[in-house]
């Protein structure tokens, strides 16, 4: 058979499937097919692929020694010109893998077109799914990694540092601005364990499923597997080259990640603002209105924020794709791509954002102690005090609801009212209340795992840093 194309228009022998065509492809639908654009980002899977592929075929006496050298050293001469940017993508190709393939053959002659012997472009782009979703987990774990040692620096550097800590955005009792960082480590902490599980699942080799039913070549699967890095291969080949269920997890996970980052930025925007006034974000981290010259926005915080939507919206694009599709493939599939490769794009620049700008946050200690003050956030203490000198919970309660109303009055704190005025609620109260009503008692008093003592903060940041270590 001639190497030659046939003449546009005449039918589709150009491509690698246009055999059984008598009229070419439709110009429009040619382009609506296509997936080229936005797939050719998987090159270097696509090319790790079918290298492991070829020395497999190789392995089984399917292809000679040199005919597995000629298409390595094809494969890995197209992935650098890729790279030098000397590469010319053809839509007329289709997608990522056709384009790769038929570049080979025009490299390498007649041995490139024994490449897809026993396999088929629905194992092959189920495979460069995998590898890639892996490979941009570990950049995404690594991000979450850096974010989360700078949320453990300032929070040990910032340990003592009191602030009012909130329920229903109302001052509750006082924390520290160190257990207030920490519980943004926790949650991504979460998310890490979670992207480690996603990963774990997916880490099962589809290369071998061929088109639906496994191929009658005598494959070695186990090969493969191995070769690219796989724990093994997948059990079944109709499942392998159809669920993309993986993509899923991705985005879910993806979708927490970005649902925790925009509780960062409500806060570091409310922070912000002179109302609160607690911490001031460097310039770089932020621009000015081109109206009022007063302004400095926290467009970061901001943009991330607005751009968990976005991730969510990803993740159920790729849950109502997957909906209801029969087995096997179907061309439905193509669909994953633009919004998996988008969320992966937007977790990596958010994270990146966040990982810059954390360490750079500082915090305005006096105005979050002022904050503390002024809440009433010690009538907790208060309580508990009246409850350890004999009095029931809900009498104390009462006691201290009045104490506060009269402090209201008074346009004064607890711990600014006298003696004699805080004993006409409850005679019991002595000299001593003063040391609890402080915010540094306050806090102070909440020493054991997980309460926001400043002793208990640090251990938590030492425990943490272990973690940490050891991934
Ligand atoms: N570009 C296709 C995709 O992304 C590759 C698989 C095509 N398979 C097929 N039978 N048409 O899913």
């Amino acid at each position: 058979m001639s190497n030659k194309p046939a003449a546009p228009g005449q039918n589709n022998s150009h491509t690698l499937w246009g055999g059984r065509f008598s009229e070419a492809t439709d110009a429009f639908v040619q382009r609506f097919t296509a997936s080229v654009s936005f797939d050719q980002r998987m090159y270097r899977q696509d090319i790790r692929g079918s290298i492991a592929h070829a020395r497999m075929l190789q392995q089984a006496g399917i292809l000679t020694d040199d005919e597995c050298t000629a298409i390595v050293d094809g494969l890995l001469g197209i992935q650098t010109d890729i790279e030098a940017g000397n590469f010319t993508w053809s839509v007329a190709l289709e997608d990522v893998h056709m384009n790769i393939e038929s570049e080979l053959t025009k490299r390498i002659g007649l041995t490139g077109k024994k490449l897809h012997t026993g396999r088929s472009r629905n194992d092959q782009v189920a495979t460069d799914i995998r590898l890639y979703v892996r490979d941009e987990i570990d950049v995404i774990a690594t991000e979450l990694t850096r974010l989360q040692s700078a949320l453990l620096d300032i929070a040990e550097r910032e340990a003592d540092t009191i602030m009012p800590g909130f329920t229903h955005l109302q001052t509750a009792q006082p924390i520290t601005f160190g257990h207030h960082l920490l519980a943004w480590f926790e949650m991504l902490d979460r998310d890490y364990s979670r992207l480690l599980d996603c990963r774990k699942r997916l880490n099962k080799s589809p290369l071998g499923a061929a088109a639906l039913a496994g191929t009658s070549y005598p494959i070695n699967r186990h090969f493969t597997a191995e070769q690219l890095g796989f724990d093994a291969p997948t059990r079944n080949s109709l499942d392998s080259v159809s669920d993309r269920d993986f993509a899923i997890e991705l985005a879910a996970c993806g979708s927490l990640i970005m649902t925790h980052l925009s509780r960062f930025s409500e806060e570091l925007i409310l922070w912000t603002s002179a109302q609160f006034d607690f911490i001031d974000l460097p310039d770089r981290f932020c621009t000015g209105s081109s109206i009022m010259p007063q302004k400095k926005n926290p467009d970061v915080p901001e943009l991330v924020r607005g751009k968990s939507g976005r991730v969510t919206g990803h993740l159920i694009a790729l849950l109502m794709l997957m909906k209801s599709q029969p087995l096997a493939y179907n061309k439905d599939n193509q669909e994953d791509k633009e919004p998996l490769f988008d969320l992966i794009d937007t977790l990596r620049d958010c994270l990146k954002a966040y990982g810059d700008m954390v360490p750079a946050i500082k915090p305005k200690k006096e105005n979050m102690y002022l904050a503390a003050k002024k809440g009433y956030a010690t009538a907790t203490d208060l309580a508990d005090y009246l409850v350890k000198k004999g009095l029931a919970f809900r009498d104390a309660h009462e006691i201290v609801g009045k104490s506060v109303a009269y402090g209201i009055q008074q346009k004064k704190d607890l711990s600014e009212l006298s003696l004699s005025e805080l004993q006409q609620f409850s005679d019991i109260i002595g000299d001593d209340v003063f040391a609890v009503l402080s915010l540094e008692g306050s806090v102070q008093a909440r020493d054991h795992i997980g309460g926001t003592a400043p002793n208990q903060v640090r251990a938590a940041v030492a425990t943490c840093r272990t973690l940490i270590a050891a991934r």
